[in-house]
This record gives structure tokens, C-alpha cells and sequence, in this order.
């Protein structure tokens, strides 16, 4: 079996941040979301994995990734053009050849892991094994109507009736078999060939496809959950007690991890937060849910509820909450009292 990842894509969803930097590589508890994708398929036997990137950012996931040792994986590189999930499982049909594979976008995550639903797609000989998670947007996802026994009634790409609120969540398996029903769709409204309408096909061609409900969670961080919540999220699954820097005339309380060469002076944390290297936090209040990636330096202000990635400089700000900071950003009380003072990028959305 081998596995395919996809991380292309836009990202417009996610501008700003995606101006400069794929989405699957924004930050989420100061690691890329596309890097706890990968570690879940090195928890697998899986060895190789396609990797689709897009023109435009395909140079910062391979940045990230590099030849993939980091996770004991072997990767192959496949640009793709933005034109669809099935699109881009059709350009990988050289590196999968007749293999049967798990696919998993780069930017869906859930706190499973894959092992279990390989182990069902090889010992009840699947074609395919879709994964559903209940949504509050059905007409945002692929979605699933199934009977009263969990069969898969039909699939719909974006539903536009109400059809039940079961959506396909990011992680498929699939037989070789899922090639012949790309071959057949066609391009949905959006211009794409869907990846639901694919397994739909299959199951017109009388292919054995299932589904299977996941009880643990899911973040889908190229939109429906933004990234703080996927933050808080993955702070509380993941997040240990682990003070590697320096503590000096301080508080940190809870699970924080502090990275190492990190300061923590006169200050206060309070977890689930983690610190990264480098970090200077001086004169300070970190509260709980809050990521500061390597080399910032937060002085004299008090954050919470806050992804601030790397490089950032915070100082003299009484507070920050609920903020999402890109990297190498400076944000400063203006010396003017009330007066505001920007410099800000395109598609921002601030609130002061
Ligand atoms: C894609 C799939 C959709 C699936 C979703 C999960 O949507 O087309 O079926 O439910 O991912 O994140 P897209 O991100 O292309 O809108």
C-alpha cells in the first residue's frame, strides 16, 4: 500500500497567510498541519508517499519535508495543476500504478490515525473506505446518505437538498480500481473533477465501497474550523509539561512545553501553551491556548487564546486575544495613546 498526500491547492480561504505559505503548512501548536499528517502515516507500515504540491508553494512544502527522513518516509514530489481531488489522484497514476493506496489531504487531520481503517479496507477487501464526521454545513463538504444498516445510499459533492449532515472527511482508501471511475466522470460545476463523484462511480460500477463514522475529532484547517480553534484543538490532544528553557522569577502552570534556548522572564504561562525556541517572553501574561513560534519575543504585554508564528515581536500590548499573527510581524502600542498605526497585507481582517 502506499499513500498519497495532497497538498496543493490555493488556500484562498485561508489569505493572508497563504499569500506566503501553502496552507497545509500553517502552524498549528507551532508545527505545520501537513507535519501531523505525515507522522500519522509513518505510525503505518506505509513507506512510500506521493506528495502533490501546486505550482505556486510547491517550494515551501518541499522546504518542510525535504526527502522526507525526518518521518522514515520515502517521498516522490508531484506537481499537479489546481483542478480537483480525482485530478489529482489521475497525475498520480504513474507513482501508484496498480498499488491500492490511502489518500489524505495535507490540511485534514483527526485524532484516530490510520491503522484502523486500513486493517478494515484489507480485511474486508474494500475498493474504498470513506471516513464521515458529522457537520453543522453539509453544504460545504462531500456528503454521505446512508441506511439504516451504514450503507452508502449516494455521495454528493456539495449538496445543495438537504441530504443528512454526514461529511467525507479528508482520509480515503482506495483499490486500483478507483482509476477506471475517474476515467468516466467528468467536471463538476466548479470546473473540478470530484473525488466524490469518483467513489459514486464506483459504486455504480459495482465496486465494494463502505463507510465508517469517526468518534474521535477532525480538523479540516483549509476551512470549516479556523486555525485557532484547530490550535486549542491540538494543544489539548497533544501538549505535555516539558521546560526545556529557562524559567526565571516566573509562572507557568498547566501543560506547557517550553522549547529550548527559550526565556521566560518575570512572567506568567498558563497552559496549554507551548513556547518555541528561542523564544523571549519578558514582563508577561501567556494565557491558555497560545502557540508563540521560535525567535519571537513577547514584552510587556499579555496574550491569550493567540497563534503568533515565528519571528514575531509583541511589546507593550495590554491584550491580545483571540489573534492569529503571521511571521516576522511586529505589533507595538503606538506612541501616539489611542492613535492606531497599521501596516497590513491583503486580505487581513483585523478589529481594534
Ligand atoms: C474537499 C472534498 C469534499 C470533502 C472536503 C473535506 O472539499 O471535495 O468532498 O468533504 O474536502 O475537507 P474542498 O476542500 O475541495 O472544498
Amino acid at each position: 500500500m502506499k499513500a498519497l498526500v495532497l497538498s496543493g491547492g490555493k488556500g484562498t480561504r485561508l489569505r493572508p497567510l497563504t499569500f506566503t505559505c501553502a496552507k497545509q503548512l500553517i502552524p498549528v501548536a507551532n508545527k505545520p498541519i501537513l507535519g501531523y499528517v505525515l507522522d500519522q502515516i509513518a505510525a503505518t507500515p506505509i513507506k512510500k508517499v506521493g506528495l502533490i504540491t501546486a505550482h505556486e508553494t510547491g517550494h515551501f512544502v518541499e522546504e518542510f519535508v525535504t526527502d522526507g527522513s525526518k518521518w522514515n518516509l520515502d517521498i516522490c514530489y508531484i506537481p499537479q495543476k489546481p483542478l480537483g481531488l480525482a485530478h489529482a489522484v489521475k497525475t498520480a497514476r504513474p507513482f501508484l500504478g496498480q498499488d491500492s493506496f490511502v489518500m489524505c489531504l495535507g490540511d485534514n487531520v483527526t485524532g484516530q490515525g490510520l491503522e484502523r481503517f486500513i486493517k478494515k479496507f484489507r480485511t474486508e477487501h474494500l475498493d474504498a473506505l470513506i471516513i464521515l464526521k458529522e457537520v453543522n454545513t453539509p453544504s460545504s463538504f462531500g456528503i454521505a446518505q446512508l441506511d439504516d444498516h451504514g450503507n452508502i445510499i449516494r455521495l454528493v459533492e456539495k449538496p445543495k437538498t438537504d441530504m443528512g449532515n454526514l461529511a467525507i472527511i479528508g482520509t480515503y482508501l482506495f483499490s486500483n480500481r478507483v482509476h477506471d471511475a475517474i476515467e468516466r466522470i467528468k467536471p463538476s460545476w466548479r470546473g473540478e473533477l470530484e473525488i466524490t463523484d469518483a467513489i459514486q462511480e464506483m459504486i455504480n460500477m459495482g465496486c465494494v465501497v463502505k463507510a465508517e463514522v469517526l468518534d474521535s475529532w477532525w480538523l479540516d484547517t483549509g476551512k470549516k474550523d479556523d486555525i485557532l480553534s484547530a490550535n486549542a484543538q491540538i494543544l489539548d490532544a497533544y501538549v505535555q509539561a516539558d521546560v526545556r528553557g529557562q524559567v526565571v522569577n516566573s509562572t507557568v502552570t498547566g501543560r506547557v512545553r517550553v522549547e529550548e534556548g527559550a526565556q521566560i522572564i518575570n512572567s506568567v504561562v498558563r497552559g496549554p501553551c507551548v513556547i518555541g525556541r528561542k523564544v523571549l517572553v519578558e514582563n508577561s501574561f501567556i494565557g491558555p491556548y497560545t502557540s508563540i513560534g521560535d525567535d519571537s519575543k513577547i514584552c510587556n504585554s499579555s496574550l491569550e487564546y493567540c497563534v503568533v508564528q515565528q519571528n514575531v515581536t509583541v511589546h507593550d500590548v495590554e491584550r491580545l486575544e483571540e489573534s492569529l499573527i503571521g511571521k516576522n510581524t511586529t505589533v507595538t502600542r503606538s506612541s501616539r495613546g489611542r492613535v492606531i498605526k497599521l501596516n497590513v497585507g491583503d486580505y487581513s481582517e483585523l478589529a481594534v
